[in-house]
């Protein structure tokens, strides 16, 4: 019993096979982020373009690599938001043809469900009660799992998401997009504490990144000599100092849900869970605190296994989906 599962919100046009005891049998991602590099960022009208072009290829390559192919699927999951329209649209189509092709049932799952579920591909034990940290592109959010399909939003980001702050201080410094990957290579060389950048601590576990943004962008015109690119080694300074003020922000922010929840667990995911310095800072400041799962890096960053994992969630809580799925761009839940 598997399901093929399929993702294509935004840049990577991805599939996978995931057995129901959620082992990944196979997990293949296309990413466009080198065409999209050309842009400084995401082309909606490209994505869903390319994403039409690789679908089926990406699909044969994920049921290729599994013996039996077609024999061990049982149903089709899919994202069918939040994300670009036209992009959702080309994975749920193409879900709901081969689906109906194959008279298989299918699941529409949504997007921050498949990054809070890639913890579970990481660590099967995992279970409601936890704290989870989603930190993407799109989403800075912090969440209660208090039962299966029990979510309470505890506080989220007022303007910019974290993973949209990395990508905009790298563009101020001169570093290629995606930024967030570029700023924690550019950091390691870097002093992080050689300039002081704000911390902001919202209430109600809120988190607010335009300002730090403006503050990088201020200490960038000053350090820069006329129009000159910064100096490699003061860069690496301002990438350091940078990533350790989010990451300062956001281990406040999930320690105190941690404490106020009481929850003996906790995750955190999404894009940016991938940075090096946010999983060793949380790493340690959890300890004594709760169970912390960050799950490997390739689970962090878009990827249909987890939207697999999500899939076999929602059928074990309320079964597929019934007739063709609709997309839904600004779909807010995690269940
Ligand atoms: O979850 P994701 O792959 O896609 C969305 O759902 O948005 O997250 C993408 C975000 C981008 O903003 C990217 O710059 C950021 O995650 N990201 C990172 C790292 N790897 C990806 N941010 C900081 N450090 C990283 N190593
Ligand atoms: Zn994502």
């Amino acid at each position: 019993m598997s399901l093929l599962a399929i993702e294509t919100s935004c840049d990577e046009t991805a599939a996978a096979v995931i057995g129901s005891d959620l082992a990944v049998h196979s997990s293949i991602v296309a990413s466009q982020a080198e065409t999209h590099a050309a842009y400084g960022g995401v082309v909606p009208e490209l994505a869903a373009r390319m994403h039409l072009e690789r679908i089926a290829g990406v699909t044969a390559a994920a049921l290729a690599a599994v013996p039996g192919g077609w024999e061990v699927i049982t149903g089709v999951a899919v994202t069918r938001g939040p994300g670009l329209a036209g992009c959702l649209l080309v994975g749920t189509a193409y879900a709901d043809a081969l689906a109906g092709a194959r008279g298989l049932p299918v699941v529409g799952v949504s997007h921050m469900a498949g990054h809070v579920w890639a913890a579970q591909l990481a660590d099967p034990g995992l279970r409601p009660p936890f704290v989870a940290l989603v930190v993407s592109g799109g989403h800075t959010d912090l969440i209660h799992v208090e039962a299966l399909g029990t979510v309470r939003l505890l506080g989220a980001t007022r303007d910019d998401a974290v993973g949209e702050a990395f990508d905009k201080v790298a563009r101020l410094l001169g570093l290629p997009y995606p930024g967030g990957p570029a700023i924690d290579r550019t950091a390691r060389g870097g002093d992080p504490a050689r300039y002081r950048l704000p911390r902001p601590v919202l209430p109600d576990f809120g988190f607010s990144f335009s300002g730090l943004k403006t503050a990088v962008r201020y200490l960038v015109d000053d350090l820069r000599p006329g129009d000159a690119p910064l100096d490699p080694a003061v860069r690496a300074d301002v990438a350091a100092s940078f990533q350790a003020a989010a990451v300062d922000t956001l281990c406040t922010q999930l320690e105190a849900a941690i404490e106020q929840t009481g929850a003996p667990r906790a995750i955190i995911v999404g894009g940016v869970a991938s940075n090096r310095s946010l999983r060793a800072e949380a790493t340690r400041r959890c300890r004594g605190l709760a169970q912390l799962t960050i799950p490997p890096p390739e689970l962090c960053t878009d990827n249909a296994a987890m939207v697999g994992a999500a899939g076999w969630e929602i059928v074990r809580r309320r079964g597929f989906d019934q007739g063709p799925l609709s997309v839904d761009p600004g779909l807010a839940s995690y269940t």
